[in-house]
């Protein structure tokens, strides 16, 4: 079986914890590291929130810490929907695993350029680390095999009423990745909504009964919360999560080559995807656009990697 290599970029984070979950034990997925970025929160909380996942469930990947803020705007945080910790709802022991001296950037860099050309790079939270790793040596690019990322919206934004909010905190880092030539599959809201967490999905996972299904049960009991009280919404999006779920099975997804520019411009589309689903423009495509996904595959998928884990709890190292 053929495993995807790759670097998962993320900004822990609810559904980023989850696609950890599920990257760091699937068989054809070969999670080589983790890098962290600011997004929901501050990086000093994100980065923690990484590492308190990795101990919990033991996954063996490096974590990397990268840029603390965005290239241009000022930062903004998702505390509305991901608390106060970036990761308000589980309770971790005592954080004894440590992030790794190397910095991401450098880390991305080093190993995109050692490599075949067999690497995937899963960017699910703003973009800041790819664009300062493209912009720092240009010459990773063509040796990235294909970006898959969650970010962005053919229809409407999440945290304007234009822009999703993994580009809205950084649209001139997505600026920099969707013109950078490399090949970009997007999963936007469209796509992503429809993984929507219910408490039936929820008991689901607990029901598997080891500390992966608990860490599942914790974390979408908060966003179902946080959901209702941000959108009145009676289920929580699973967004980043699509991405994996994509490597492994893209045939559960339908998606569409389109163009895609990033809306730089200050205003009310300030960080607005701006997908030309009819090709109007008639310029080459630069992104696979996700467009629907099979949503049994992908409770069934996350059902699969939380039973892979073991049924002891594992704690603190
Ligand atoms: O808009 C959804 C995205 O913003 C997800 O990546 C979520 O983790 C938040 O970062
Ligand atoms: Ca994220």
């Amino acid at each position: 079986m053929e495993k995807r290599k790759i670097i998962l970029d993320c900004d822990p984070g609810h559904d980023d914890a989850i696609t950890m979950l599920m990257a760091a034990v699937h068989p054809k997925i070969d999670l080589l590291g983790i890098t962290i970025v600011a997004g929901n929160q501050t990086l000093d909380k994100t980065v923690v929130n990484g590492l308190n996942v990795c101990q919990l469930l033991d996954i063996d990947a490096k974590v990397y810490a990268g840029m603390p803020k965005p290239l241009v705007r000022e930062q903004v945080v998702a505390d509305n929907v991901h608390g106060e910790s970036g990761l308000d709802g589980p309770v971790f022991g005592p954080l004894h695993r440590q992030v790794e001296k190397t910095h991401a950037i450098k880390y991305i860099i080093d190993t995109l350029l050692e490599s075949d050309g067999d690497i995937t790079l899963v960017p699910v939270g703003p973009l800041t680390n790819i664009a300062v790793a493209m912009r720092t040596e240009p010459r990773i690019v063509p040796k990235i095999k294909e970006i898959v990322l969650m970010g962005g919206a053919y229809g409407t934004g999440n945290f304007t009423p234009s822009a999703e909010f993994n580009i809205f905190a950084d649209p001139e880092a997505a600026q920099v990745v969707f013109t950078s030539g490399a090949p970009i599959v997007m999963m936007g809201l469209d796509l992503t909504n429809q993984t929507l967490c219910t408490m039936e999905v929820i008991e689901r996972m607990e029901a598997v009964g080891n500390a992966a299904g608990k860490l599942f049960g914790d974390i979408m009991r908060f966003t179902l919360k946080s959901q209702f009280e941000c959108f009145g919404l009676e289920a929580g999006p699973v967004h980043d999560a699509t991405c994996v779920a994509y490597l492994i099975h893209p045939e559960a997804f339908e998606t569409q080559d389109m163009f895609v520019e990033i809306d730089t411009n200050q205003g009310p589309c300030y960080g607005r995807t701006v997908c030309d689903e009819l090709n109007v423009l008639k310029q080459v495509p630069n992104a696979k656009v996700g467009k629907k996904i099979d949503t049994d595959y992908f409770w069934d998928l996350v059902e699969e990697c939380i039973k892979k884990y073991s049924d002891v709890y594992v704690g603190a190292k």
